[in-house]
């Protein structure tokens, strides 16, 4: 039988690519998203599989879970937490509506959508993934917050995932850096965002996909990032001083 895949943040980027992935697989779908149905032009939005809801704001979970019950969907065999927003500048220079809605949709809307989901999960086989970020393990000056929303959404995961034992499994899943309009919506500079040289969202998403087939628990993509994590949590001290030094 087809799997159900429910993905937050299918209308862009990396989810847009697992959609894709997962809809040529035969998956069925529920596709979470924050534009209005008749900007999607892609066929695999319709009104039985795309589910509009803003996930910075406090009704985005009960929309969902009404979305699922008015549509009669099945059970959910893979739930993939990918929304996630940014912004960048100067920690000091970020204000108060901006440090919430990042919160809001990183870290507040995959909590509150895991909790009112658990009664709609495939239970003991469905996996949880929740998309992070390299930066929730590194120094990620001018996008702290960003990296400190990822980082607490790992500080979930792994509680739930002990939580959950035989019920579900839980996978936090950490992709680095990533061809998409993220960086451009976050406010980086055009200079430098050009200098940037990324994998593609269609390569990342299908990673993502295979960490979550595999189920490990806390995954990296790509080897140089698995680097940089592991310095990250193991060398604090010699790479806050690289990192010090490279900004002079
Ligand atoms: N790109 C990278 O370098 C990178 C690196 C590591 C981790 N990640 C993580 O990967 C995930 C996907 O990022 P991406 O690069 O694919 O970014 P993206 O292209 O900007 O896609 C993000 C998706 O989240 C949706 N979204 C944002 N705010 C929302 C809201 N309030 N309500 C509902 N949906 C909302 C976006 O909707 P709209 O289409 O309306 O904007 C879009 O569908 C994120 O969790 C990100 O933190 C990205």
């Amino acid at each position: 039988m087809a799997r159900h895949v429910l993905l937050t943040g299918a209308t862009d980027g990396i989810g847009l690519a697992m959609a894709r992935r997962l809809e040529a697989e035969g998956a069925v779908l529920t596709l979470v998203g924050r534009r209005p149905l008749e900007a999607l032009d892609e066929v695999l939005f319709t009104p039985t599989t795309y589910c509009r809801a803003d996930l910075s704001l406090p009704d985005a979970a009960s929309r969902v879970v009404t979305f699922l019950e008015d549509q009669g969907r099945p059970p959910i065999d893979l739930l993939v937490h990918n929304a996630g927003v940014g912004w960048y500048g100067a920690a000091e220079a970020e204000d108060a509506a901006r440090i919430r809605t990042t919160l809001d949709v990183n870290l507040w809307a995959p909590v509150a959508l895991t909790h009112a989901l658990l009664p709609h999960l495939a239970e003991p086989t469905a996996t949880i993934v929740f998309v992070s970020s390299v930066l929730a393990d590194l120094p990620a000056p001018e996008i702290a917050c960003y990296a400190a929303s990822k980082a607490a959404l790992d500080g979930f995961a792994r509680s739930l995932r002990v939580e959950l034992a035989g019920r579900a499994r839980v996978v936090a899943v950490h992709p680095g850096g990533t061809a998409t309009a993220m960086h451009e919506k976050a406010g980086v500079p055009a200079a430098q965002r050009e200098r940037f040289r990324f994998p593609s969202a269609d390569r990342v998403a299908a990673r993502i996909l295979r960490h979550a087939e595999r189920g490990r628990r806390a995954p990296t993509v790509g080897a140089g990032n698995a680097v940089a994590r592991f310095l990250g949590r193991h060398a604090t001290g010699p790479l806050d001083w690289a990192m010090r030094r490279g900004r002079k």
